[in-house]
């Protein structure tokens, strides 16, 4: 239990032991299910938690209120992290009212099969008044299910945003923000970044002091921060200048390109370049990192007519987190049937500004001189040197003697001026 407030208190719990959030993200560092509790007039807990951490939200409850019970539980999300505890709280404090919309009371029928006696249904633009303060909810679809509703308390300026600005990780657990923050969103908000939009145009018409999200820590201190990023992510643009590898390799041909390509973008001048092994390294870490960076490289191997396997299902997460505007380049190794570049074209061609990059590097079986000359191309592609060596072609030179301009990449020595004949001599770089 902590006090954020006189009167608003945290009072959510962590599970240090939890293998897989949402049965498939790896929680180093445990997870936070955060539950927040207004003490006025009236006495509202603010979403419960998942039914592992019952017994120490309880406790913590029961910290602030002693043997008063509590008038309502909002509930802004039932996904079960924060849903599945609500039978039991209802057990404990059986006259207590639940508060949330229409979409979110239907789940609630699906999870329990319970008739529920106390229920307030609200919607968009609605108050709950506790006294000198008051919720008024905001609707949230697909931030990040369809039920999704947030609330503005005004006496405190405190935005509840449900999964939005939320991250992995307990909620003691001191670490930097946004790399938790983005893995997070990417992997489970990121599909929504138009609905992501839409909620960030209604806070901006609200004084917000302090976000209290389901997960991570509650932010009060430099929230442009926190928004920027929300704003960058949502409308899936680069965060970070860099290039970003994801490669398979089976028999190490395809990974000898790829550290052929990675030390060559470094001696050209790369400002980062990060790595991964599709098979080897964390899937959503990788998938945090493609939506980090605007350079993308994709290397694998055919296999099956299609692509290598751990590369298929890394692709099929992008595509379906709506991945969009960047520029990719392909690796492609097959030694009978080649077929990456097709099948890679082929998963994007629905997604918006996916640029590829030209050439793709081919290799057939391993890498043959072409190969090198190709990786040349890219590394100059990725750091756009080709622009700069277009820029270079429209020099001008002046003739001093009647004004008759030469556009070129060099001006040759044996030039004569077409007007009125004087040497490249009588000609004048204009700088
Ligand atoms: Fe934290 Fe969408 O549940």
């Amino acid at each position: 239990m902590k006090k954020l407030t006189e009167i608003i208190y945290y009072v959510g719990a962590s599970d240090y032991k939890l293998d897989l959030f949402e049965g498939q993200y790896e929680v180093p560092n445990g997870m936070a299910y955060n539950s927040y509790l207004i003490k006025d007039e009236k006495i509202a807990v603010i979403d419960s938690v998942d039914e592992s951490c019952f017994d120490e939200w309880i406790k913590n409850i029961k910290e602030v209120l002693g043997d008063v019970e509590p008038d309502y539980l909002v509930i802004h999300h039932m996904e079960p992290d924060h849903s599945s505890s609500i039978l039991k709280f209802v057990e404990v404090y059986p006259d207590v009212t639940l508060v949330s919309g229409f979409l979110a009371f239907k789940m609630l029928d699906q999870y329990f099969h319970h008739e529920f006696k106390n229920k307030l249904l609200v919607n968009e633009g609605n108050k709950l008044i506790l006294g000198e303060h008051e919720l008024t909810f905001i609707s949230a679809p697909m931030v990040h299910w369809p039920e999704v509703m947030v609330s503005y308390e005004s006496k405190t300026k405190t935005l509840f945003s449900a999964d939005a600005f939320g991250k992995f990780g307990a909620f003691d657990y001191e670490e930097d923000w946004a790399c938790e923050a983005r893995r997070y969103y990417f992997g489970i908000v990121g599909k929504y970044g138009i609905q992501v939009q839409a909620l960030l145009k209604k806070a901006a018409s609200l004084d917000i002091q302090m976000i209290c999200p389901l997960h991570g820590p509650v932010l009060d201190k430099n929230l442009d921060y926190y928004l920027n990023l929300y704003d960058i992510w949502s409308k899936y643009e680069p965060e970070a200048e860099g290039v970003a590898i994801f490669y398979t390799s089976v028999y190490g041909h395809t990974k000898l390109a790829v550290n052929e390509l990675e030390e060559k973008l470094l001696k050209a001048g790369a400002k980062k370049v990060v790595k991964f092994d599709l098979a080897r390294d964390d899937e959503s870490e990788a998938v945090e990192d493609a939506f980090k960076y605007g350079k993308i490289v994709f290397a694998t191997t055919t296999y099956n007519m299609s692509i290598f396997p751990f590369m298929n299902s890394f692709l099929t997460h992008l595509v379906e987190h709506n991945y969009q505007n960047r520029d990719v380049a392909i690796i492609e190794n097959g030694s009978w049937a080649p077929n990456v570049e097709k099948v890679i074209k082929e998963r994007f061609k629905d997604s918006k500004d996916i640029r590829f990059i030209e050439p793709v590097v081919k290799i057939l079986s391993s890498m043959n001189e072409e190969n090198h000359k190709q990786i040349d191309q890219v590394v100059d592609a990725l750091l756009e040197k080709s622009e700069k060596a277009e820029t270079k072609k429209t020099q001008k030179w002046v003739c001093k003697i009647c004004g008759y301009t030469y556009e070129g990449e060099e001006l040759p020595e044996d030039f004569k001026c077409p007007i009125c004949k004087h040497p490249a001599s009588d000609f004048q770089k204009i700088e």
